[in-house]
């Protein structure tokens, strides 16, 4: 198996750009963030349900959780509005990308053009609770949120998973700052 690096582009998330004198960042945070770039993590899009239409964004921080009952968590940042979304409905959805959706990761992600609440130019397909799931994702589930906690500067939500499937596809892994993938 071979890893590829797919994007050139520093990534921003927990992996913020290498430290300078005059940073306001304290150092502990730092080192924290250049540690956490060291840890490879799946790209997911984590649609939920608002009252104009829907809202999704780019995480990193998706995890399995449990196996009975089928439990995973993503972090949400506090002033996300996805965030606001999934805790106000109480539901949500994952969709896995794979290698070949990395300008929608960036989409998502607030770094490239937007996208409507009604997904128009997003290919997707709706889940059975009627949110959306882009179309050849790695993998799909469809999530109850069970329990919020706070955390610092995110939400720790949980999900109970009502729907998983698999897909197919290369997944888009984020490491060291970069997108990258396996073949
Ligand atoms: C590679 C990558 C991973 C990210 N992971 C997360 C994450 O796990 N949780 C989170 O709240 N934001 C994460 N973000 C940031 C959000 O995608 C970004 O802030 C987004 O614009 C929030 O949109 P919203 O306010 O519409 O919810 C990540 C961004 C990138 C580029």
């Amino acid at each position: 198996m071979e890893v590829l690096q797919t994007s050139a582009l520093p990534l921003g998330y927990v992996a913020a750009p290498i430290s300078n004198p005059d940073s306001k960042i304290p150092s502990m945070t730092q080192d924290f963030r250049d540690a956490m770039a060291k840890l490879a993590a799946g790209i997911v899009v984590v649609s939920a349900r608002t009252p104009e239409g829907f809202r999704a964004l780019t995480a990193s921080t998706l995890v399995s959780v449990s196996a009975e009952p089928p439990l995973v968590l993503v972090g949400l940042e506090h002033e996300s509005l996805t965030r606001a979304a999934v805790v106000e409905t109480r539901q949500f959805n994952v969709s896995v990308l794979t290698r070949a959706q990395e300008f929608l990761a960036e989409r998502f992600a607030g770094r490239a053009p937007g996208v409507d609440p009604r997904w128009k130019d997003v290919p997707h397909h709706l889940g059975a609770n009627g949110i959306p799931l882009i179309d050849d994702c790695a993998a799909w589930l469809e999530c109850d949120v069970t329990q919020v906690h706070s955390a610092g500067d995110h939400d720790v939500c949980i999900g109970e998973v009502r729907v998983a499937r698999a897909g197919k596809g290369n997944p888009l892994i984020l490491w060291d700052r970069n997108f990258w993938t396996l073949r």
